[in-house]
């Protein structure tokens, strides 16, 4: 049992490195480099990318379920502590709480962001990629990017606080 709660964990933490890795890489680094213009095939650039990323990322978040899960269940949570105020109002409950919260999120902004605004955004960055709607559609798939950014960090922060408790 012992092999497998690291295997997990491990498996946990490198499904976290490639989504969290993968969408820096893009958020920092592609979409900076697409924006620079004078890119002819930035429209087919960023589609294709963004549907191979968009795969790679919802099977990460399946690891990412799936581990959790396990990595929560030999640490002693089951079901039942969900319904005890005594767990739900410790600082482990919390900490579970608050990833699982924003885990959910991720899961809302990420469905969002790829399979309504991002589509739509490279559709209309290939019609015309100096067009409003163009603009605006970019806009709005950025702005659901960076919002994953700063759940990711706080997934890592809780999941940190897991393992080692709180600083306070
Ligand atoms: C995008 C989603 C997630 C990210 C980025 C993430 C990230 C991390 C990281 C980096 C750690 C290691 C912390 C350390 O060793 O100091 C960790 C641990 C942990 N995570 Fe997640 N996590 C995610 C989703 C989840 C979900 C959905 C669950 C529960 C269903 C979960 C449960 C746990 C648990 C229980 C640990 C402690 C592992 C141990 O026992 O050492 N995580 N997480």
């Amino acid at each position: 049992m012992r092999l497998l709660y690291l295997v997990s964990v491990g498996i946990h933490i490198l499904a976290a490195t490639v989504w969290i890795g993968g969408m820096l890489f893009l958020v920092l680094v592609v979409v900076p480099w697409l924006r620079r213009g004078g890119r002819t095939d930035a429209a087919i650039f960023l589609r294709e990318t963004g549907e191979r990323f968009r795969n790679v990322g919802w099977i990460c978040f399946g690891l990412l379920l799936i581990t959790g899960t396990f990595n929560l269940w030999v640490r002693g949570v089951r079901l039942s502590d969900f319904g005890r105020a005594e767990w739900l109002e410790s600082s482990f409950g919390k900490t579970v709480l608050v990833k699982l919260g924003a885990f959910l999120v991720v899961l809302v902004v990420s469905a969002l962001h790829d399979f309504v605004v991002g589509p739509r955004a490279t559709k209309a960055i290939a019609a015309d990629a100096r067009s409003t709607d163009a603009r605006q559609q970019r806009r709005r798939a950025s702005m659901l990017g960076r919002i994953n950014v700063v759940l990711a960090i706080v997934l890592v922060a809780a999941g940190v606080v897991l393992v080692r408790g709180t600083p306070w």
